[in-house]
């Protein structure tokens, strides 16, 4: 799906918004679990135009947002709410003058899916951020384009939902 042409309809934007964050996942969440996120996630996020970007490593989430400032304040307390995962941490709340995942209404990377592919380094990213303090937007880009971005097609298709 690409929501380009919608959001790009020479129309004057609303203020945007992107804020990431990471939190740790429900003991023995499943993958069906993860579908279930990701698939509702994504309706949601279309009809919303909300993009970004999700990373599951099998303990914790990373999660990038990016929306008009109002969709993103409305929605941030409900995915907070969600009992899927725990102690959310704040990594990122700026605005922006344009989108930088506007080619998903969410993507996503399971780096705990089952594949003959060392993941271990990526995983680690999570916890280096986990710990540490809030990340600057360019920080917050290269943190998530490198989950979106590090992959070869076949890998993708491995490590994608
Ligand atoms: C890690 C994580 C990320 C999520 N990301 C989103 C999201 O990007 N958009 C969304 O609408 N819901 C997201 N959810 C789900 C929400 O918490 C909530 O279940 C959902 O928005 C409810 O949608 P509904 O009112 O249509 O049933 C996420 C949940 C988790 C645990």
């Amino acid at each position: 799906m690409c929501f380009h042409t919608t959001w790009c309809t020479g129309k004057p934007t609303m203020a945007m918004m992107t804020l990431a964050y990471v939190s740790e996942a429900r003991p023995g969440l499943s993958l069906k679990d993860l579908k279930q996120i990701l698939r509702r996630a994504r309706e949601n996020n279309y009809r919303r135009g909300v993009s970004g970007y999700l990373v599951f490593d099998g303990l914790c989430f990373a999660q990038i947002l990016e929306a008009e400032a109002g969709v993103i304040e409305a929605l941030m307390p409900v995915i907070e709410a969600d009992d899927r995962h725990q102690r959310l941490r704040l990594l990122l709340r700026e605005s922006i003058g344009e989108r930088h995942f506007a080619e998903t209404c969410m993507g996503c990377a399971n780096l705990a899916a089952p594949v003959h592919l060392d993941t271990s380094e990526l995983r680690g990213l999570i916890r280096d951020v986990t710990g540490s303090r809030q990340l600057c937007l360019p920080e917050a880009l290269e943190f998530f384009r490198l989950f979106a971005t590090f992959r070869t097609p076949e890998q993708a298709a491995l490590l994608t939902l």
